[in-house]
């Protein structure tokens, strides 16, 4: 296939790696003849194919093919090449071997072929047998007549500038017709936002309604900005500066395009520096900093399990740069199929469709900086207490039955795990259709009325393919409201999902919320759930239908394996109400699908919040929904992964996210499901799944891991009014629940690459175990003081990286110096627990001083009454004062603990507001100061003091 007309094609390096078990010595491989012969290969747009022979070439050999870009970054490809490159040589044995691989539109330059023998251990390489071919045109299409636009006109008014361009000679037509006319509006959309938009004058390309994503509006007039945006004229180019002159953003790029808008075809790029901190750009699998020479994202809502540097579930086409202690974000509000490239010292957009609709934001914090994300996108929701606490999944197995899952509950009551929320896989419907319960869970709604009344919660899986099946209301309901999705020609598309055949609603239609409620109403009164799991709405199809297929190719699944946009999906033909095709509004399923899902929920239940747990999602996901990290495996890589991903949804504005524990696909061993619970007890969100045909792993499984869950949740319970102060505190500034090192030390250079440690808020630092074996883990210690939180002694009071003992049932948790944590002594329920007394973790920074509050309400109205208490602790003098209270709080603080004591004396009287608490016992040891035996009353301001 040979779209571009027989344009050359480049660069491949190739890298066999020889991994022998023979008996021969290496020797006989590497001589002064070359191994490798004959290599011979042709290319077109997307593959490359060719053919070599190889000298004597062993059995039990592995090849590799990697190649390197026009850019001259050999690692480019390096990973993502070895699974995906094939080579063949049926009867491996030396002789021919035919390869064949997808190119990226990255380009070839290079064409490498070595050779490498690894024997007993010992990697042997030779010169002689290393080939090297420098392909100079090879490539995907060639951007040459590129030439992009000029600003012919420019009008100034109320702050927006626009500008007019128009293409530049006849067009490049790189992979599609050219826009001849387009328009800049330059928005100032308040001191610390800007946005630019590139779009066709004619003003009829698709773009994302305001109702779906917001678009924000400028805030009248702005006079102190802390950006300036520039333009050059001919050819356009634009940039985003400081004051300073720092420049964040700039198109003109040398050597590139300035700009490429043609009808399915957008391509733009910015300079970033060399070695930049890029963060975002998800959801993805990767290391938190994404590498910034070999990263290449693909943004389509994939049904896909954990895999490095895939396309995933969700499209977060938004980055966050951290540049000498500043951080900028960058969020292009398109909703298309793109590939966008971290590549020496740029980023590159290639965009298949919509509008270019920049939004530049300048922090400099990086709180300030998700603030001003968020503000556009909208803050994350509040979530009700309950969903903090522990939830427990399976599907399959026991879990098919009432009773099974009952069983299951009380074994993990036995052992003395803290459970708030019993969830119900597919295995709860009968014969897999939505709102309906199967024969298995006879009894179920008399089983959630018990789980109520011990103040447990239920959440139910909700996919949204309806299967068109006779006396099921939910599809007659649908097609007399005319709300699933059709082909161009009106007739029905249907898909494949768990019930067999299946329709997909049309989130677009303006009848779709009100049947989706119905049925979630009609649903409820069968099975009285507190919270819907939205699955499969990527949307996910197990059927690969016809649909359009544009020119130029997005990486989809990875690699260049060129699956197209229709690979189990809706087709991108289909197109929704309002006229929209799917090709255009792919990945904004599962996010329409979470804002109904939320409406549907907050009219069953007025006045309360929400939980949805979501697989898709978009920006602007996290003000409807919650997320989990979708289909994970039981592996070492995958336990080290869930903290890169918790951390990057932060930045998307989605900080209720978790990682399936004890890994959903595949069998864990003992060792990895200890080391999850111990981890997952600090995911903000919380719960231990497992797939189908998988072996149990539940907490009382092997007796190492209850311990470790007993452990770690007894830390996660007894800090529930610390994370639910984090999580209210999102809720109205966006900011990070689980931070990587860096957001509160963003001077620290050295914390710029950590992915696996993270703090939850500022004040409480978790360094797991990753990997077997490990009975220490190593960790870094930002500045300040950090306590041990088991014994209360200072661990590290200056930056740097400590090695600690991790033995199987221990995970390593410090409390920083300078924050108070409110606690609670840890119920069995979320709901039993905050009904407990409080005490305060009062960590002493150098000064010996201290500060953190408490945030109490109901736990699940939206606009709840609350108290705020604020907390401040200096010499031997704590306040207590009441930031706001109207929201009257019940238990009283009993305890004070203060970590860092630095007299060697305990104090032997202590006083609340100058009164003599004699009940009070001050203990000391270790530098721990232990008073207890108070009882204050944390609904007016006090003074506690010691003497
Ligand atoms: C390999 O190339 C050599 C010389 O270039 C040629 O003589 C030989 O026939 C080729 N072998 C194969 C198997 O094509
Ligand atoms: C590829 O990356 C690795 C690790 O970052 C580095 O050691 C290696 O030198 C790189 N290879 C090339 C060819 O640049
Ligand atoms: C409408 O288009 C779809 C997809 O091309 C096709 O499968 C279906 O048969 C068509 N329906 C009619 C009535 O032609
Ligand atoms: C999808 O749309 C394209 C372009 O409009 C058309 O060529 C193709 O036949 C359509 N395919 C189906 C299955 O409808
Ligand atoms: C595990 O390590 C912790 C922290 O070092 C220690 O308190 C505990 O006693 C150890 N347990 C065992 C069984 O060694």
């Amino acid at each position: 296939m040979s779209i571009g007309g027989g344009r050359t094609k480049t660069l491949l390096l190739i890298f066999f790696l020889l991994s022998c078990l023979c008996d021969k010595s290496h020797g006989q491989y590497f001589n002064d003849e070359s191994a490798i012969q004959n290599v011979t290969y042709s290319y077109d747009d997307y593959y490359l194919r060719g053919s070599l022979m190889i000298k004597s070439f062993p059995n039990n050999m592995n090849a590799y093919i990697y190649y390197a870009t026009h850019d001259g970054v050999w690692n480019m490809t390096g990973t993502m090449m070895a699974a995906h490159w094939k080579m063949q040589n049926p009867e491996n044995t030396y002789g021919n071997w035919s390869f064949e691989g997808p190119i990226s539109p990255y380009g070839i330059s290079k064409f490498y072929v070595y050779l490498q023998l690894v024997e007993s251990g010992v990697t042997y390489t030779d010169d002689n047998d290393s080939q090297y071919y420098e392909v100079p045109n090879g490539g995907p299409r060639s951007t040459a007549n590129c030439d992009g636009y000029d600003v012919v006109g420019t009008t100034v008014a109320k702050g927006v500038t626009k500008l007019s361009l128009a293409l530049n000679g006849a067009g490049c037509a790189l992979y599609s017709p050219d826009v001849k006319y387009l328009t800049v509006s330059i928005v100032p959309y308040s001191k610390d936002m800007v946005r630019i938009k590139i779009a066709d004058t004619a003003n009829n390309r698709w773009q994302i309604p305001a109702s779906i994503v917001p678009e924000g509006s400028t805030e009248g007039t702005i006079t102190t900005k802390s950006y300036t945006v520039s333009y050059t004229t001919s050819p356009f180019t634009f940039k985003v500066s400081r004051p300073s002159g720092e420049v964040l953003f700039d198109t003109g790029v040398s050597g590139l395009p300035s700009l490429i808008f043609e009808e399915e075809y957008l391509e733009i790029s910015s300079a970033l520096p060399a070695n930049a901190n890029i963060y975002g750009l998800g959801d993805m699998a990767d290391t938190f900093r994404r590498s910034p020479d070999t990263t290449l994202q693909t943004f389509w809502a994939l049904d896909r399990g954990t895999k490095r540097l895939n396309n995933a579930y969700g499209s977060h086409p938004v980055y966050f740069e951290l540049r000498n202690g500043k951080v900028h974000g960058v969020f292009l509000r398109n909703s298309n199929g793109m590939d966008v490239a971290l590549v020496s010292g740029k980023i590159t957009y290639r965009v298949i469709g919509g509008v270019l609709d920049y939004y530049v934001f300048t922090g400099p914090t990086p709180a300030a900086a998700l603030d001003q994300y968020t503000s556009l996108i909208g803050k994350p929701a509040f979530v009700p207490l309950w969903s903090l606490g522990f939830h427990q999944c399976r599907w399959g197995q026991t879990w098919t039955t009432t009773a099974g899952i009952k069983a299951t509950i009380e074994s993990l009551k036995e052992i003395g795990m803290y459970v708030d929320t019993v969830w119900a896989d597919i295995d709860h419907m009968d014969a897999y259709k939505a709102f309906t319960l199967g024969s298995g869970f006879a009894g179920w709604n008399d089983y959630v009325a018990t789980l109520h009344e011990e103040h447990m919660h239920h959440v139910p899986i909700l996919d949204p393919g309806i299967p068109p099946v006779d006396n099921y209301s939910p599809y007659q309901d649908g097609v007399s409201s005319d709300i699933f999705l059709k082909w161009p020609n009106g007739t029905e598309f249907l898909g494949e999902v768990w019930p067999g055949t299946t329709a997909f609603p049309d989130w677009f239609h303006p009848q779709a919320n009100g049947w989706w409620t119905k049925q979630i109403t009609e649903f409820h009164g069968i099975n009285a759930f507190d919270g819907l799991w939205i699955d499969m709405n990527e949307a996910a199809n197990f059927l690969i239908p016809p649909g359009y297929e544009p020119a130029y190719h997005i990486n989809n699944d990875g690699a260049w394996e060129m699956r197209g946009l229709n690979y189990r999906t809706i087709s991108t033909n289909v197109t929704h109400y309002s006229g929209a095709t799917e090709y255009d509004a792919h990945n904004l399923y599962g996010h329409y699908e979470a804002i109904h899902t939320r409406s549907a929920l907050s009219s069953l239940n007025p006045g309360k919040r929400t939980f949805i747990l979501t697989r898709s999602s978009y920006p602007g996901t996290g003000h409807y929904a919650q997320k989990w990290n979708g289909d994970n495996a039981a592996t070492w890589e995958d336990l080290y992964l869930s903290i890169p991903q918790i951390m990057s949804n932060q930045l998307f504005g989605i900080p209720m996210v978790g990682s399936d524990i004890c890994g959903f696909g595949g069998d864990s061993s003992e060792e990895l499901c200890n080391r999850w619970a111990q981890l997952g007890a600090f995911y903000p969100f919380s719960r231990h799944h497992r797939a189908e045909n998988s072996h149990d792993t539940f907490f009382f499984v092997w007796e190492t891991v209850t311990e470790s869950a007993l452990k770690a949740y007894k830390i996660r319970y007894t800090l529930l009014p610390y994370i639910y102060g984090l999580m209210q505190e999102a809720s109205k500034t966006g900011n990070a629940v689980a931070r990587p090192l860096w957001w509160d030390n963003a001077k620290d250079t050295k914390t710029y690459d950590i992915d696996t440690q993270f703090t939850l808020g500022n004040g409480l630092l978790v360094t797991p175990v990753l990997t077997p074996g490990a009975t220490t883990v190593t960790g870094y210690f930002p500045d300040g003081i950090w306590y041990d939180w088991y014994t209360g002694k200072a661990a590290s009071t200056s930056a740097g990286y400590k090695t600690l003992d991790a033995n199987l049932t221990h995970i390593n948790v410090h409390v920083k110096g300078g924050v108070i944590m409110p606690a609670q002594y840890p119920a069995k329920t979320t709901y039993e627990t905050v009904r407990n007394n409080y005490f305060l973790i009062v960590a002493l920074d150098k000064y010996g001083q201290s500060t953190g509050s408490l945030y109490v309400d109901d736990g699940e109205s939206v606009d709840a009454q609350y108290s705020q208490v604020k907390f401040g602790l200096g010499g031997n003098t704590l306040a207590i004062g009441t930031g706001w209270n109207k929201y009257r709080i019940t238990p009283k603080l009993d305890t004070v603990k203060v970590l860092g004591y630095s007299s060697r004396s305990a104090p032997r009287r202590v006083y609340v507001n100058g009164r003599r608490v004699s009940g009070a016992q001050v203990e000391l040891s270790q530098k721990v100061l232990t008073i207890t035996g108070l009882a204050i009353d944390l609904n007016s301001k006090s003074v506690l003091q010691w003497k």
